[in-house]
């Protein structure tokens, strides 16, 4: 109809079942309207699942037809790629990672090339490696990561650039610390004992971690990673000093830390460690503290949570859902009137 304003495009989440697009996507629709975001995965949404009550894809991002189609049929505008293996289950299979997490990449800048679309890329501080300085990482500095992981985090920080100046792409990212949630699991990470641990003091009071007690590496609340992510791609392009990928944080803790929080809330909380070397090998070459001072003069990122904040937040609202969850499955109520 001549003179009728344009339709928005919409906002394509990619691996949106992950830990992320479990939240990512209805903070997105909540913000920009039900319709205009599309969750897609490789696996099948269950029925009832939040990302389903709007408009869903299953998609393969390793080809490049199924992506071209979907953001055709959506007229997708902004895509939020978030399909990828994570760094413990990447190791386990360094050359499916390599091609789930590059491959997908690469599909989807060129998807995002034909079709006029922003890229949001979630690097993290596993693109950082032993020869990083550990404390305060800069912004820019040595990323040498001995992780598969780590390769395609890098690889991909440097492909999105490399799409933003050759192509006029606009890609931007965040290098993610480990994320702390409560609505869906962690999907293979080396920080997924920092959820692990939430979930078994409140079922149980106690926790087997399998990193050392001080092994101490950045962490973020889900609604902090959430908001950085939605800011980031709002931010004016022409404040962005950086591109791919900006250093955010929100605080750095080490398993015994993080336990004592805990304990002030359920006072028969215990820890135990049974260390897993591969995990702690990728945990020890990684930062313990970025320095985020670019994101916050850039495009002014600050996180809400600390670790007292977060961990009240995180305990109430997870026995919420034990809760719910038991009540609707018949199972006794365990947590905190656990064993311990
Ligand atoms: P996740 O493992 O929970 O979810 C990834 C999703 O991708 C899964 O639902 C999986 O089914 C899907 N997937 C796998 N292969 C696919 C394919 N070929 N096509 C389409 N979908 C596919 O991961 P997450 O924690 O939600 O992380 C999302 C992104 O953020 C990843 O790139 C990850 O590296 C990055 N990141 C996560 C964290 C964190 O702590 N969660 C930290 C830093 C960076
Ligand atoms: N949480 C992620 C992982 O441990 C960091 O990118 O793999």
């Amino acid at each position: 109809m001549p003179g009728a304003p344009a339709r928005p495009r919409a906002i394509l989440v990619t691996g949106a079942l992950g830990q992320i697009g479990s939240e990512l996507v209805p903070a997105l629709r909540s913000r920009f309207g039900d319709d205009r975001v599309v969750a897609s995965d490789l696996r099948t949404a269950p029925p009832g699942a939040p990302q389903a009550a709007g408009p869903h894809e299953h998609l393969d991002c390793t080809d490049i037809a199924q992506i071209q189609d979907v953001i055709a049929r959506h007229d997708v505008g902004t895509v939020y790629h978030l399909a990828a293996l994570l760094s413990a289950s990447a190791e386990a299979k360094p050359q499916v990672a390599w091609s789930v997490n590059m491959g997908s990449l690469y599909n989807v800048l060129e998807a995002a090339r034909r079709f006029r679309c922003n890229v949001f890329f979630p690097s993290s501080i596993g693109a950082f490696g032993p020869t990083t300085p550990r404390e305060r990482t800069p912004q820019v500095t040595i990323q040498r990561p001995t992780t598969i992981y780590g390769v395609t985090k890098v690889a991909g920080e440097l492909l999105c650039d490399y799409y933003v100046q050759r192509f006029g792409v606009d890609a931007r990212g965040l290098r993610l610390p480990g994320l702390i949630s409560y609505v869906a699991p962690p999907g293979g990470g080396t920080t997924d004992y920092a959820v692990d641990m939430f979930y078994q003091a409140l079922r149980y009071a106690h926790y087997t971690c399998f990193l050392a007690p001080g092994t101490r590496l950045d962490m973020m609340y889900m609604p902090d990673a959430i908001r950085a992510m939605i800011e980031l791609m709002a931010a004016d392009a022409s404040r962005l000093s950086h591109r791919n990928a900006y250093n955010v944080t929100a605080m750095s803790v080490a398993p015994a830390q993080i336990a004592d929080e805990i304990r002030r809330h359920i006072p028969n909380f215990a820890i135990d460690y049974r260390v897993d070397p591969v995990r702690q090998a990728i945990a020890e070459s990684w930062p313990r503290s970025l320095d985020d001072s670019a994101a916050r003069k850039d495009w002014g990122w600050r996180p809400a949570f600390t670790l007292e904040a977060m961990v009240e937040d995180m305990l109430a609202r997870l026995a919420e859902r034990l809760q719910s969850a038991d009540a609707s499955s018949g199972r006794a109520a365990g947590g905190r009137h656990g064993p311990g």
